[in-house]
């Protein structure tokens, strides 16, 4: 295993299906309140560039639940001081280092310069927590094996979209992200995806296709973090790729509907599909914590 977890492509799926086994184990004794202090004594630095809710509650939240602490710092990388030096002071005080940054090269610095672990929790490019959250509750809701499954990503081709090409190269599932023109995703990451993948990546701007016989429809808000300059100019742009009841009728009957939030009602989602009982957002945040944790215990012990 990795010393970091900065993207899903650095593990193999082997470590990937690990880390979902043992985020469902984790689950379960927190469920049944049986104390697992895998981390006791330990302490976890969460560097937030930009907003967070679910994130910060989770990691903080599991930290406590493993026996251990965090301190949060909300600060911007490579202004007061340079990147290297943040890592090397962290490296002398903490056992782990968490970071949500604009720059995805900034986590990639911190991860050469510290010694201690260090987890992306989003950046412009990647963000894996999400994703291993949401492989946790797909097979939950349809079973261990996600190969025969089409998860139908309707959005941008961002930085949620890469990890899941990113997870698709390493676990068998059939992956098609339904963008409008010019949102298109990395396509080199993409290619590399499609290069080690046993499953289907694919591409397309057509909705009826990119959704037929899709088993799932995910999507992301429209602007991302650091993108609001532009979310005008998406809300027309988008406006045909908003998951609605119409939208969701393309897909299989009975799909479930991902989101990882925030979400932002009657723009990429009506409030008829998010609240819908295809809907399993919710669990999706509640595994952030459990599939969070799996990442700690694993990295940090
Ligand atoms: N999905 C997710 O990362 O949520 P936050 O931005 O609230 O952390
Ligand atoms: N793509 C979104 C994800 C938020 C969790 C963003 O980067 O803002």
């Amino acid at each position: 295993m990795v010393n970091d977890l900065i993207s899903l492509a650095d593990l193999t799926g082997d470590e990937i299906l690990e880390l979902l086994q043992f985020a469902d184990e984790l689950k379960a004794l927190q469920k049944a309140r049986t104390p697992h202090r895998l981390l006791e004594g330990k302490t976890l630095a969460m560097i937030f560039e930009k907003p967070s809710l679910r994130t910060r509650l989770t990691f903080q939240t599991g930290m406590f639940q493993l026996g251990g602490s965090s301190v949060l710092m909300d600060m911007r990388l490579g202004e007061r001081e340079s990147v290297p030096d943040v890592a090397r002071n962290l490296d002398r005080w903490v056992d782990g280092i968490m970071a949500r940054t604009f720059s995805h090269d900034h986590i990639v610095e911190l991860a050469e310069y510290a010694s201690v672990p260090v987890i992306n929790a989003l950046t412009d490019l990647l963000h894996p927590c999400q994703i291993l959250a949401d492989a946790q509750t797909l097979r939950e809701h349809r079973g261990k094996d996600l190969s025969s499954l089409k998860l139908a990503f309707v959005g941008d081709g961002n930085n949620v979209f890469h990890s899941w090409a990113n997870f698709a190269s390493r676990v068998p599932l059939n992956l098609t992200l339904v963008c409008p023109k010019g949102y298109e995703p990395d396509m080199n990451l993409v290619s590399r995806a499609q290069q080690s993948a046993k499953g289907e990546i694919v591409v397309t701007h057509d909705i009826d296709a990119g959704l037929k016989d899709s088993d799932v429809v995910y999507t992301d808000v429209w602007a991302s973090m650091g993108q609001e300059d532009e979310a005008l100019a998406r809300e027309k742009v988008f406006a045909p790729y908003q998951v609605n009841a119409a939208l969701m009728a393309k897909a299989k009957p009975g799909a479930l509907f991902m989101h990882c939030l925030p979400a932002h009602r009657g723009s990429e989602v009506t409030s008829e599909v998010i609240d819908g009982p295809g809907s399993v957002v919710f669990d999706e945040a509640e595994n952030r914590l459990h599939a969070q944790k799996a990442v700690l215990a694993t990295l940090m012990r």
